[in-house]
């Protein structure tokens, strides 16, 4: 079983690429890949970089270079939901591109014609063990929907669309794209993300990059505990 990792930030990816044995890297497409073991499982860690075209890049040549049998989304993103709160864990049961919009074509909004879906599922295992491996840590975890778009979510206006049209918990800039890639290719994926910030207009503030790293951390932390049940 070959586990993709990806992320879009290296504070998001370094810890993991760090515990890879046996690692051997090579760089496609301007994304390094780190090929090697996590405690005995097969593994390919990458940053992808930021937004919904580098993540597709990033789990498209995992899937077809790599012969990934799953996908993981690990990072950061801002919470929508009351029950999740900075440096809570939000695991994905499906999700959705929030930007993704022919509605003047008398589509639903985030419809992704071609699929013609607007929730991607997430696969249900994978998200149960990552649970687990969370429960293992005694972090507090909502699963549920998770947004990408192609923006950085600081205004609440925004927030309250996204939460109430596509009713998620969580927002970021990767996931979506990620899922997409996998369910046209039939892989297994999910996304973990851990909270930065209230994707309000506090969330870019000066506290963000500090908060940023000390989610990055965790998000991978809970990574590597999925490994080790
Ligand atoms: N990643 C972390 N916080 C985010 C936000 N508020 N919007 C989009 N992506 C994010």
């Amino acid at each position: 079983m070959m586990t993709g990792i990806i992320g879009a930030m290296s504070v998001e990816t370094d810890a993991l690429k760090a515990i890879v044995n046996n690692a051997t890297k090579e760089t496609v497409s301007g994304v390094e890949f780190v090929r090697g073991t996590v405690n005995g499982h097969e593994v390919v860690v990458a940053q992808c970089g930021i937004g919904k075209v580098f993540a597709a890049i990033c789990a498209q040549t995992m899937i077809l270079r790599y012969g990934v049998d799953q996908i993981i989304n690990t990072g950061v993103a801002g919470t929508l939901c009351d029950e999740l709160g900075l440096l809570d864990i939000a695991i994905s049961t499906a999700v959705v591109e929030h930007d993704m919009d022919t509605s003047p074509l008398g589509d639903p909004v985030g419809l992704i014609s071609g699929i013609n879906i607007v929730e991607i599922p997430a696969a249900k295992k994978l998200a149960a063990k990552i649970a687990d491996a969370a429960a293992d840590l005694k972090k507090k975890t909502a699963l549920g929907i998770i947004a990408s778009g192609d923006q950085f979510i600081s205004d609440t206006e925004k927030k309250a669309y996204i939460r109430n049209t596509f009713h998620a918990i969580a927002c970021e800039m990767e996931g979506a794209a990620i899922g997409h890639v996998c369910y046209v290719n039939d892989v297994a994926f999910a996304v973990i993300r851990c909270i930065s910030d209230n994707a309000d207009s506090e969330a870019g503030t000066m506290e963000y990059p500090e908060l940023c790293r000390r989610a990055a951390k965790q998000s991978q932390e809970l990574i590597k505990k999925f490994f080790e049940i």
